[in-house]
């Protein structure tokens, strides 16, 4: 993969990788606190392939709390959601095997798959044919249930468990990615994990869209045989993460939920401030609003978004084209703009994206490629 930042000049505003733009804080805050704890650590080798301890305990608290009972060998810490999702493909998939997931959907996930040389059985957001889809030789089942990625909706309870009944009656694996579950509204119903209601079903997690992408703490939550299987194989990659990193993430899970209702607030407003400036400058693109997340996801009226997103790059803005989200090409025709941005930068950004829109000129045929990095 190649490093995103550095591809990007540094005039270009970026609404195509969807993450905070800084560390808040409280990052440096908790690095600050592990420090004396640091220099008086003994008989402490510091290689953890399942994840620091305590950070495991912190994590299974936080779900029981959240209604979802887990002890900490139920969880192995990974350096973000992504090699959660690297490590399930290669322990549950072999070559050949059927995924069945939504599109369009988050392109780390198919890499992951593609890389495990599955093959991918697309379904529509909501996922009809589930069932059916499971049911009929699949190895494995992928779902973003919450503030989906990139289209933000959010499957009821009711359907949630619909879902992991339905994988688990078909001896099915059901992977629930939940990396963007903390970014509700302020004031929208909470949901529980998709664990509360079946435990069965194998969950993602990360601080990398509820604190900083930088961190790179994310987890797994599974039974415990599973996590042992997957502790083994992320030892051959690198026999466990960033110490200092996993003690400093301990204190900050504890503090979750306080952090992300202080958050939600900003990225609301950023969200209300986009729409309306989408609103006023391009007010031929038709543009939704989301319940959380991070992202908008919006049809072009005309042309694709990635002969858009060159003509965009020339204007120093830089989207994500929905080419690389969806395997069926149905959603060549989108583009995604994340609101983690400052709000003068997103007014910024949007007259930039209507000056793009004015440029553009669709080609007779699509012929720029999927991004080879996207989040
Ligand atoms: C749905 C989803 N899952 C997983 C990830 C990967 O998360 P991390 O940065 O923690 O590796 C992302 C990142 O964008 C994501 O959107």
């Amino acid at each position: 993969m190649r490093e995103i930042a550095s591809v990007i000049r540094p005039e270009v505003i970026s609404l195509a990788c969807a993450a905070p733009d800084a560390p808040p804080p409280e990052i440096a805050a908790a690095y600050a606190r592990i420090v004396p704890e640091l220099a008086g650590l003994s008989g402490e080798i510091g290689y953890h392939p399942a994840g620091y301890l305590p950070l495991r305990v912190a994590i299974a608290e936080r779900y029981t709390r959240l209604g979802a009972p887990t002890r900490p060998e139920q969880i192995l810490v990974t350096n973000g959601g992504q090699q959660g999702l690297t490590l399930l493909a290669r322990a549950l998939l072999r070559p050949g095997d059927r995924v069945v997931l939504e599109t369009p959907t988050y392109p780390g996930a198919l890499e992951a798959f593609r890389e495990a040389s599955a093959v991918l059985r697309p379904l529509p957001l909501g996922l009809t044919g589930f069932r059916t889809a499971v049911r009929s030789g699949a190895a494995l089942a992928y779902v973003t249930p919450t503030f989906q990625n990139p289209t933000g909706t959010v499957l009821s309870r009711l359907v949630r468990r619909g879902l992991a009944e339905a994988a688990a009656a078909a001896g099915i694996p059901l992977i629930v990615d939940e990396v963007l579950a903390e970014l509700a509204f302020p004031g929208a119903p909470e949901l529980p994990p998709t664990a509360a209601d079946v435990d069965s079903v194998i969950t993602v997690g990360s601080l990398s869209k509820s604190l900083w992408g930088g961190l790179r703490v994310g987890w797994v939550r599974a039974d415990p045989a599973t996590i042992a299987r997957l502790a083994r194989l992320r030892a051959v990659g690198d026999l466990g993460g960033n110490l200092p990193a996993q003690m400093a993430a301990t204190g900050l899970v504890a503090d979750l939920d306080s952090l992300c209702r202080a958050q939600a607030l900003t990225r609301k407003a950023a969200h209300d401030s986009l729409i309306e400036d989408l609103a006023v400058h391009l007010p031929q693109w038709p543009v939704a609003p989301v319940p959380g997340g991070q992202s908008l996801w919006i049809p072009l009226p005309h042309g694709d978004g990635a002969s858009f997103a060159q003509t965009a790059l020339r204007h120093d803005i830089a989207v994500l084209a929905g080419n690389g989200l969806d395997p069926t090409g149905s959603s060549d025709g989108h583009i995604r703009l994340h609101f983690r941005h400052p709000r003068s930068t997103l007014r910024d950004a949007v007259l930039r994206l209507a000056a793009a829109w004015a440029d553009y000129r669709p080609p007779a045929r699509i012929s720029a490629p999927a991004p080879a990095f996207a989040i």
